[in-house]
């Protein structure tokens, strides 16, 4: 098994325009072909074929948002769903393509995210869990303000509060150079 993250570019380039749009069933072959590429990193590390990822979107309708570059075309989704709508607790992970993964782009992904898709739900609280083996992925989400609450043998559970996160996100996501 080749480490991830020797599959993967550290080059450090400015993340060209993007924009945020619903994932439609007609993207459903290049988001599977990033959500197996990624499996490693996943609490659940199965592949899925096209036909049983049809099956998963036509039963649970997932609102979950592509990151979309007008020059490169899909580049990763945001998963993400309301864990408690009384106290406006979300879920959430992104997952990039691997040939855009080490190129310092999340953090300005998830600033758009938060602004465009979580602020407008009123959301308060954002919770996720990482994988104990996802360093890169811990790496970011300690950046953006998560805490780590629970843990277990294999991963972390961290949250963060919603309007903290949003005020750092966009602050330092205006730092980033273009
Ligand atoms: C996790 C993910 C969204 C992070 O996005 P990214 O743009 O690749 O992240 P960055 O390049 O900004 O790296 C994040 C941080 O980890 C550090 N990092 C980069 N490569 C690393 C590596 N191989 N090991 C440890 N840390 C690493 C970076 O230096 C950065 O920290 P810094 O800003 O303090 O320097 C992306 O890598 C991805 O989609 N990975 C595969 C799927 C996945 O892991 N999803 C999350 C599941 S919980």
């Amino acid at each position: 098994m080749v480490p991830y993250d020797r599959k993967v570019s550290t080059a450090k380039t400015n993340l060209p325009e993007i924009k945020l749009r619903l994932l439609q069933s007609e993207d459903l072959p290049k988001f599977l072909e990033i959500r197996n590429s990624v499996s490693e990193m996943l609490h659940d590390h199965r592949t899925f074929t096209l036909a049983e990822c049809r099956d998963w979107f036509a039963s649970r309708k997932p609102t979950y948002f592509l990151v979309e570059s007008f020059e490169l075309g899909i580049i990763g989704y945001f998963r993400w769903s309301l864990v408690d709508n009384q106290s406006k607790t979300v879920e959430i992970g992104l997952d990039l393509s691997p040939e855009f993964q080490g190129r310092k782009w999340a953090k300005e992904i998830y600033a758009k995210f938060f602004t465009e898709v979580l602020k407008p739900k009123d959301t308060k609280t954002v919770v996720l869990r990482v994988l104990k083996t996802n360093t890169r992925a811990q790496n970011l989400y300690k950046d953006l303000g998560f805490l780590v609450y629970e843990e277990t043998d294999i991963d972390y559970s961290m949250k963060a509060d919603f309007d903290k996160m949003l005020e750092y996100s966009s602050a330092s996501s205006l730092d980033v150079e273009h």
